[in-house]
């Protein structure tokens, strides 16, 4: 076994999004002699809230582009590796536009290995299982680390593409980097345009939510706490230039899910409405996180869904001025697209 990477001063692109953020809690909290440089563009997805009551001595935020060379030059040196979540991240709109999709996912993630491969940092890149495409509903196998690419959206396409870029830039020029490829996270923080919390914000709010197509398709759900802990395995003890799948064994329907929320939100089983199907949706997520846990050891913490769930509700219940201010103008580009 190598010796484990040992962080002192990492950049955490994406710090101010959903698992972002999570993960500049998580290493702040466990891991208190690092210090961490966010650097993130401050989309619509981004919020500098989610980092709010972290010590200003260890966690540091700069508001920049990720294809910004001039401003990577800037920063790299003094830093050991980058952990690299930025992203346009959300299919639906990678289907209306997926100009900032290619821009930041393709060429955001060049411009990172770039400056990798000149200041010799460690590289860390977040991916999805989504790459791999889709399984059937009735299919026994589920996505390993070798199974070939088969991405089905722009954004998907995309987050491919710079999952490939990283594995020729350790081939090639040597790149220290590993790539970790996780299923659906859920939990606090999540933008409300994501499924499972447009549903509790739309019960909330007094709207019905709503379900795409015969609601029969797959997510394979992980606490994005149990992500960033993995992250950090792989980020310290991962093989260079391997590629890690991250997933908790949470396969639910899509209608399962709904009627989860609906049930612990007090709301009649039918109380949500049938929309316009996604185009493209891929049907059913599954991963085999053998690798990962054999190799490394990891496990994840959240086993028990519907606890994870309450407590996710509890959250955006009491945490309505984080998404309100958003809420409107989410649902409004939803109901252009019919959903
Ligand atoms: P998010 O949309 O909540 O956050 C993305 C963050 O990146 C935001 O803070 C945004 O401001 C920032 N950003 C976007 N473009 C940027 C740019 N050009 N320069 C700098 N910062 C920029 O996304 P998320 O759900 O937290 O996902 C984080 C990563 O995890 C992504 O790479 C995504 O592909 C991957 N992932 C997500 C999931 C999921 O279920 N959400 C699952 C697997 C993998
Ligand atoms: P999403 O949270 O967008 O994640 P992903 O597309 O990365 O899996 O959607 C999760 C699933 O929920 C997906 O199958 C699409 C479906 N969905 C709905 O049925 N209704 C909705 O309002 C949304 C946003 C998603």
């Amino acid at each position: 076994m190598a010796e484990p990477f040992v962080p002192t001063n990492i950049i955490v692109t994406g710090g101010c999004g959903f698992i972002g953020s999570n993960f500049v809690h998580h290493v702040a909290r466990a891991h208190p002699d690092v210090h961490v440089t966010v650097l993130d563009k401050l989309t619509y997805a981004g919020n500098p809230a989610n980092l709010a009551g972290l010590p200003p001595e260890r966690v540091e935020l700069v508001v920049g582009d990720i294809c910004d060379e001039g401003l990577l030059e800037r920063l790299a040196p003094g830093h050991d590796a980058i952990v690299h979540f930025a992203a346009e991240s959300h299919n639906d709109n990678s289907i209306e536009d997926p100009d900032p999709f290619v821009r930041t996912n393709v060429e955001g993630t060049y411009r990172l290995l770039e400056v990798c491969r000149r200041y010799d940092l460690r590289f860390h890149h977040v991916s999805t299982d989504e790459v791999y495409g889709d399984l059937a509903l009735d299919e026994p196998r589920r996505f390993r680390p070798d199974d070939p690419y088969r991405p089905s959206s722009p954004y998907s396409s995309t987050k491919a593409s710079s999952d490939l870029l990283v594995r020729a830039w350790h081939r090639t020029y040597g790149v220290r980097a590993t790539i970790s490829n996780c299923s659906n996270n859920y939990g606090p923080y999540q933008h409300v345009e994501k499924f499972i919390p447009r549903q509790v914000t739309n019960v909330l709010c007094g709207v019905r939510p709503k379900l795409y197509g015969d609601g029969k398709n797959v997510r394979d759900w992980i606490h994005t706490e149990d992500h960033s802990r993995a992250v950090w395995d792989i980020l310290t003890r991962g093989r260079l230039g391997e590629t890690y799948l991250i997933g908790a064994d949470g396969e639910r329907s899509n209608r399962d899910v709904l009627a989860a929320i609906l049930e612990r939100m007090g709301q009649p089983a039918d109380a949500f409405d049938w929309v316009r199907d996604r185009p493209g949706h891929d049907r059913r997520y599954a991963i085999d996180p053998t690798k990962l846990r054999e190799e490394l050891g990891w496990r994840p913490l959240h086993t028990d869904f519907a606890e994870g769930l309450d407590q996710t509700i509890s959250w955006y219940r009491e945490n309505e001025p984080w998404w309100r201010p958003v809420k409107e103008k989410t649902e409004a580009r939803y109901a252009v697209q019919g959903q």
